[in-house]
């Protein structure tokens, strides 16, 4: 496994659509062992592959709902799409390829997602608050967009440390 480097905001390759994976090889498990370490160690909850400059469609999710006492563990997606939302939230957002800077924006509570492992097995997963945020997220990388373009607005420090920005989600 090696650290790859997270492309910032401001290079182009965060918005280009990025193409199926079409091959279950070593090199994209290689690819999904990489983005696992990467994401573990810039302390993330998801990462998609063009933040490490690869133009295709796979993903790794940060699963933080588990029971008390179990660890929380990643989850890897190839080809995913959104099958089914449930709810919504508003929340401040952030990415690796942002650091520092968080924005509102609205997401579904509960999200369903299909998808493909590392070896090409089609399988179903759920994601409630934190983890369908990070699906949508996530997803919405593959399709060449950043949270930055979809925030209702972006957060100042002295927002996020008061909370005050919950009073305006709220208001809705
Ligand atoms: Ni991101």
């Amino acid at each position: 496994m090696a650290l790859r480097s997270i492309v910032l905001e401001g290079d182009s390759v965060l918005h280009k659509t990025c193409r199926p994976v079409t091959k279950f090889d070593d090199r994209l498990a290689q690819l999904l062992d990489d983005m696992r370490e990467t994401l573990s160690e810039a302390d993330g909850v998801g990462l998609a592959a063009p933040q490490v400059g690869v133009l295709r469609r796979a993903v790794v999710v940060l699963e933080t709902n588990v029971p008390e006492g179990e660890e929380p563990y990643i989850i890897e997606l190839v080809n995913p799409e959104v099958v089914a939302c449930e709810g919504g939230q508003e929340g401040p957002e952030g990415c690796l390829s942002v650091p520092g800077r968080f924005g509102l924006v609205r997401r579904p509570m509960d999200v369903t997602v299909r998808a493909q492992d590392r070896h090409g097995n089609e399988f179903e997963v759920k994601g409630h608050e934190l983890t369908a945020r990070c699906f949508c997220h996530e997803i919405d990388h593959l399709n060449g967009i950043v949270f930055t373009e979809i925030a209702s607005r972006m957060l100042t420090d002295e927002e996020l440390e008061s909370g005050s920005w919950q009073d305006e989600a709220e208001e809705e």
